[in-house]
């Protein structure tokens, strides 16, 4: 069958890379993808959010199966666009309903969501501006730190933790009355802090039932040791060392169960992934937020771990036969580091020529290709985070070591990556 991915990313060129390894696929497209994709498929040239153009290609390409990357069409509808156009209905798409999205696309909805769900989490009230002076007052009496959420998408830049009550309040007036992150903060939630150690786990449902893929951890700060500003992630672990049989079964039991129940008790149409953001505290699991697909560079640790046809486990999703799936899992380390450009998360540079690239020809060290494009013989930068190596090896210390050497052995203008990626797992 022929099959397209919407994204651009690293995560949309390992999703490329596994569907094409599956006897299932036929024709592979990636709709814009990267330099990376155009060698598992071809790339199209069409918007994510372009959604009559999407469909248009889709019938003429006879494609039976999308794959929604980023969250952008998913909560701006792309799944309720192709079910409700009678030419396109009958093709499979793999992502939530726009409704469903906003467990991602709004803090509040998701807070609602577990609070109605009794699925642990922080404790919180949401504002706006008809009760901005209750928020001043709820502030006042917070013990601290404050965590203050802009309630819709803001490019991973929405959440402020702050360490006063006067730094709080500022933040707080500027987030509902000056619009400091636009429509995104004309709605406020307010959360208690928690402490402990953040992981994710990611859970692919047909709406009924689930199956479990590994868990991982990013990076998301730009400098080492933690520090400095938050980016998209700059590296990620998978297995998490952590991670054991106890904390496995109270995730799944306080977690992972109740959330797919509140899909179908909620009447909520939910075909895809579900990314949920934990932090561990004492061995007990509380979320932190949902995401309505997969992470990235996540996904680049999660995917080369799977062993079954991806093609298999994304038909079983559409058709609702997601019991019938046993997900094979490769139990060595792996870790994904992320080359970027200068100056990334803030201004920097693209189209600089990317030289010693390599093929994904060896299972123990891939490159994948996340803000990229040819132009003409060369490949050049494209975007932030750049390239993602992943290495697999028996411990976090030799896998860091290896993905950090294959992005050694590249060049562009600027590069930068983290050493210490899985730093804290790695005696
Ligand atoms: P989010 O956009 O919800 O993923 O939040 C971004 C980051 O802020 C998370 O990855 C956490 O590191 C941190 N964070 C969010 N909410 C909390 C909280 N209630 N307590 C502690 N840290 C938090
Ligand atoms: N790496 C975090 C995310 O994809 O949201």
């Amino acid at each position: 069958m022929n099959i397209l991915i919407i994204g651009s990313g690293g995560r949309e060129h390992s999703f490329a890379w596994k569907i094409k390894q599956s006897q299932l696929c036929d024709k592979l497209f990636i709709a814009p993808g990267n330099a990376g994709t155009a060698s598992c498929g071809s790339n199209i040239a069409i918007g994510i959010n372009d959604f009559e153009a999407l469909a248009k290609f889709s019938l003429k390409n006879e494609i039976k199966l999308i794959l929604v990357g980023p969250e952008e069409p998913l909560v701006k509808g792309i799944v309720d666009f192709f079910k409700n156009n009678e030419a396109t209905k009958n093709i499979k798409i793999i992502g939530p309903t726009a409704e469903a999205a906003q467990l991602e696309g709004s803090k509040a909805y998701s807070k609602n969501f577990m609070q109605r769900h009794n699925i642990p989490t922080a404790g919180y009230k949401e504002f706006t501006t008809s009760n901005f002076e209750e928020g001043m007052q709820y502030i006042q009496n917070h013990s601290l730190p404050i965590v203050l959420k802009a309630d819709g998408l803001a490019a991973g830049k929405g959440v402020l933790i702050c360490m006063s009550v006067e730094d709080a309040k500022v933040e707080f007036e500027l987030m509902l009355l000056q619009k400091k992150f636009g429509e995104a903060s004309s709605k406020v939630v307010i959360e208690e802090f928690l402490q402990g150690i953040e992981m994710s786990v990611f859970a692919l449902t047909d709406g009924k039932n689930y199956v479990l893929l590994p868990e991982a951890k990013d990076y998301k700060r730009i400098g080492e040791g933690d520090t400095g500003l938050n980016t998209g992630g700059m590296g990620a672990v998978s297995p998490v060392p952590i991670m054991n049989d106890v904390l496995k079964e109270s995730i799944i039991n306080k977690i992972v169960k109740p959330t797919i129940k509140g899909f179908e008790k909620d009447g909520l149409d939910y075909k895809g992934f579900v990314f949920i953001g934990l932090m561990i505290n004492n061995n007990e699991p509380f979320v932190i937020e949902y995401n309505c697909r997969m992470g990235d560079p996540e996904t680049e640790v999660i995917i080369p771990r799977i062993k079954n046809d991806f093609v298999e486990i994304l038909l079983a999703t559409a058709n609702e036969q997601l019991d019938t799936i046993k997900i094979e899992t490769d139990n060595r380390q792996a870790v994904a580091t992320v080359a970027v450009s200068a100056g990334y998360p803030s201004e920097y540079k693209k189209g600089e020529i990317i030289t010693g690239l390599m093929e994904n020809t060896n299972n123990d060290n891939l490159l994948f290709h996340a803000g990229t494009s040819q132009n003409e013989n060369d490949v050049i930068t494209n975007g932030g985070r750049v390239l993602v190596a992943v290495s697999f090896a028996k411990t976090v210390r030799e896998a860091a070591a290896n993905s950090g050497a294959t992005l050694q052995n590249l060049h562009f203008e600027g590069i930068y990556f983290r050493r210490d990626i899985g730093y804290e797992f790695a005696d």
